[in-house]
């Protein structure tokens, strides 16, 4: 979500005559979007601005901004730590950078956009985007689920669905300049609509988008287990370009710690969807998000976590040791881990998980499988990369020109991380 932020950040200052910088040195404007999902993120953030400062030294005419969710959260308070900074803006307020852009030079004013902008979902951004085979599509803003060790909702403003209509208009437009894949981005993507004039949901947005000529393939992050409906599961049979693939962030495998985390469904639960995903979908690649060290997780509750990935053997895994977050719920309760036992436990997740997804790669081993080129590998120049429909790397020998499209790869060998393939 962030680089796909970046990329509206980088359109509106193309569009304003700005080129992008190969050296930061030569630049005559520097923003920074930063992240706060987790204290790691924040820190690196901060020694790359403290660098900063002697940039400015160097160059009193350089201008330096900060975009994104740390921008939020401390608001003003950077311009009193950080006096070299000359721009805030919020994730919710990328539009405001356009009318920066056009008075700074003349006011040459610290300014600040974060305020919050119930409209931004109706406003048209123009979009430097990287690649030019696969690419994303805002479909909502902000998310309402307040998860209790979440910065998102603080950062990113209510939950809002973009129009339907808009969303058109931007795929077709994409469709029409070449991209093969698009993937509909939000928070929680199965709640798509909530709030439109228009009555619609998250099947219907995919059906209209599966009517675009030019779109071969379809995807979708991010989907909250409470709102993945019986519908979702019929559309993706339905409609050939979506493809068998969604991420469904657990958390943890114990009831009571999502509950603590009010995720507002067990174990059980969950389970239950993905049994109806993979009855209803066979095949289909399921992900996860994990967090290990929440508070109040004791070692029976984060076994359970590690029986959950057992169960279900995700084909991949994101996972995390709990980090505080400033106005989050759970920064008030009560049993808070040693970082020691939470990085023991991130570990072990991470082996087990390692396992899995490698018995799951060495399980589709000759089979032939439907990816699309994106490029050239980076590893090896003679080999091409691309994805199959259950989002799995896979790398082949293949000519350059044809990137793009979508191929027959038998896979030879599974690799831990990605699968290597030859063309049929
Ligand atoms: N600490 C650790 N992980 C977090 N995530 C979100 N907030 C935190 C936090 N405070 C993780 C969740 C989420 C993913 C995007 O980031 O697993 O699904
Ligand atoms: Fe954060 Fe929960 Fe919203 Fe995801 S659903 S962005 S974890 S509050």
């Amino acid at each position: 979500m962030n680089v796909h932020d970046s990329e509206k950040i980088a359109g509106i200052f193309s569009e304003s005559g700005y080129d992008q910088s190969e050296e930061s040195k030569k630049a005559d404007v520097i923003v920074l979007n930063t992240c706060s999902i987790r204290q790691k993120a924040e820190q690196k953030f901060y020694s790359e601005l403290g660098r900063l400062k002697e940039a400015k030294k160097h160059n009193p005419d350089l201008k330096i901004a900060v975009a994104g969710c740390i921008a939020q959260q401390e608001g003003s308070k950077l311009f009193k730590k950080f006096p070299y900074v000359d721009f805030i803006f919020g994730p919710d307020n990328i539009d405001n950078l356009q009318k920066w852009i056009t008075n700074n030079p003349e006011t040459g004013k610290r300014t600040e956009a974060l305020k919050a902008n119930p409209s931004y979902h109706t406003k048209e951004l123009p979009i430097k985007r990287e690649g030019r085979v696969k690419t994303w599509v805002s479909i909502m803003y902000g998310c309402d689920n307040f998860c209790a060790y979440c910065v998102v909702p603080f950062t990113r403003g209510r939950e809002r669905s973009r129009p339907k209509r808009d969303i058109q208009k931007e795929v077709e437009r994409l469709a029409s300049e070449g991209f093969k894949e698009v993937t509909l981005l939000g928070q929680n993507v199965n709640s798509y609509g909530k709030g439109l004039n228009e009555k619609t949901d998250f099947p219907d947005l995919l059906s209209l988008v599966h009517g675009i000529e030019g779109v071969e393939r379809i995807r979708f992050v991010t989907s909250h287990p409470k709102d993945l409906s019986e519908g979702l599961i019929t559309a993706i049979q339905k409609l050939p370009k979506v493809c068998e693939h969604i991420h469904l962030p657990l958390q943890s495998g114990s009831d009571k710690v999502l509950t603590m985390m009010n995720r507002r469904y067990i174990y059980e639960e969950y389970k239950e969807k993905i049994d109806k995903l993979r009855e209803g979908l066979p095949g289909i690649a399921i992900t996860t998000d994990i967090i290990t060290g929440f508070p109040g997780e004791s070692d029976d509750d984060f076994q359970c976590t590690m029986d959950a990935l057992s169960d279900i053997e995700f084909d991949g895994i994101f996972a995390f040791k709990y980090s505080k977050r400033p106005n989050t719920m759970a920064l008030s309760l009560p049993g808070h881990i040693d970082e020691e036992i939470k990085s023991e436990r991130l570990s072990r997740v991470s082996n087990l998980q390692e396992a899995i997804t490698y018995k799951k790669n060495k399980a589709v081993e000759g089979e032939i499988h439907e990816v699309l080129i994106e490029s050239v590998s980076e590893t090896d120049s003679d080999k091409l990369t691309g994805r199959t429909r259950g989002n799995k790397v896979v790398n082949f020998y293949g000519d350059e020109r044809d990137i793009g499209r979508l191929i027959k790869v038998k896979i030879l060998e599974a690799k831990r991380h990605s699968l290597y393939g030859e063309r049929v």
